[in-house]
């Protein structure tokens, strides 16, 4: 059987009531795996959930709330991977950065994924052999203009999945990045208003192969879920359709 595919592996995806972690969802369980889905929206949950194939179930959980977070990690069976993609964007200049701003993304996008892996860990709810995906972005190592909060966390998000990735290797636990450039998603479009039309337009320019879609990064996200990348670990994935070339 090629290595590639999921079965007999229940995988928690974070963030799978919108966007990339919707697609992740789907795209594991067309192969082959069974998933625990997470998200604040019940409505949005519920209609991931509906599109998915085989067994699997639906937690709504606001993972900033204690409370929610633990009865999360209670009703979790012992699982063979997570996909980190609970996240938020907010894009300010420097002027207007504030401590209640940055609590606010690094909250989403460090402490959430931190505290979900102590928690699992603590509880020893991860199978040996498991593998955690998280999902940086390009700006961790390519920061842009307003990127302050956004780009910090992700460098931090980048950091942490090593750290993971050292402690976690005597159970051949292994768990890695994807940081990817611009993806069409609700989190795009509130980006996208943040821009004028003609900036997105000249931006968009500058992706040799387009901007990515949510099926980019669920395909590479399943490779990394499966035994296929069993000899990866501490490694970034950069999904960007060449814009990092730069050459346009
Ligand atoms: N789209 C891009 O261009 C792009 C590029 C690079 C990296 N990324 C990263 O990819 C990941 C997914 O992005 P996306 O574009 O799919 O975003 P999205 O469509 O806005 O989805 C964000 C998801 O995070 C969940 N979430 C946020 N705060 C939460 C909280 N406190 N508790 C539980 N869930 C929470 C949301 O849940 P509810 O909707 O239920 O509230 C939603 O399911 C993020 O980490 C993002 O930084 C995105």
């Amino acid at each position: 059987m090629t290595p590639f595919h999921l079965h007999n592996k229940t995988i928690l995806v974070t963030g799978a009531s919108s966007g990339i972690g919707q697609q992740i969802a789907k795209s594991i369980c067309e192969m082959g795996g069974n998933v625990i889905i997470t998200g604040r929206n019940n409505d949005r949950l519920q209609s991931t959930f509906n599109n998915l194939k085989g067994t699997n179930n639906k937690i709504v959980a606001d993972l900033l709330n204690k409370n929610e977070l633990n009865e999360l990690i209670d009703q979790l069976p012992a699982l063979d991977g997570i996909v980190h993609c609970a996240g938020l964007v907010q894009p300010f200049p420097i002027k207007f950065l504030s401590e209640e701003k940055i609590n606010e993304t690094f909250l989403t996008n460090y402490n959430i994924q931190v505290l979900l892996m102590a928690a699992i860990t603590r509880q020893k709810k991860i199978n040996k052999n498991a593998s955690i995906v998280f999902i940086s972005s390009i700006s961790a190592a390519h920061p842009h203009k307003g990127g302050a909060l956004y780009s910090g966390s992700k460098a931090a998000i980048e950091s942490f999945s090593k750290v993971v990735a050292l402690e976690f290797y005597p159970l051949s636990i292994r768990s890695n990045c994807i940081a990817p450039a611009m993806v069409k998603t609700p989190m795009y479009e509130y980006a996208e208003k943040g821009a004028s039309k003609e900036t997105l337009d000249e931006h968009v320019k500058k992706y040799p192969l387009g901007v990515g879609t949510v099926e980019d990064v669920a395909n590479t996200a399943i490779f990394l879920l499966s035994d296929a990348s069993k000899w990866i670990t501490g490694t970034i994935i950069t999904l960007d359709g060449g814009f990092l070339l730069g050459g346009i």
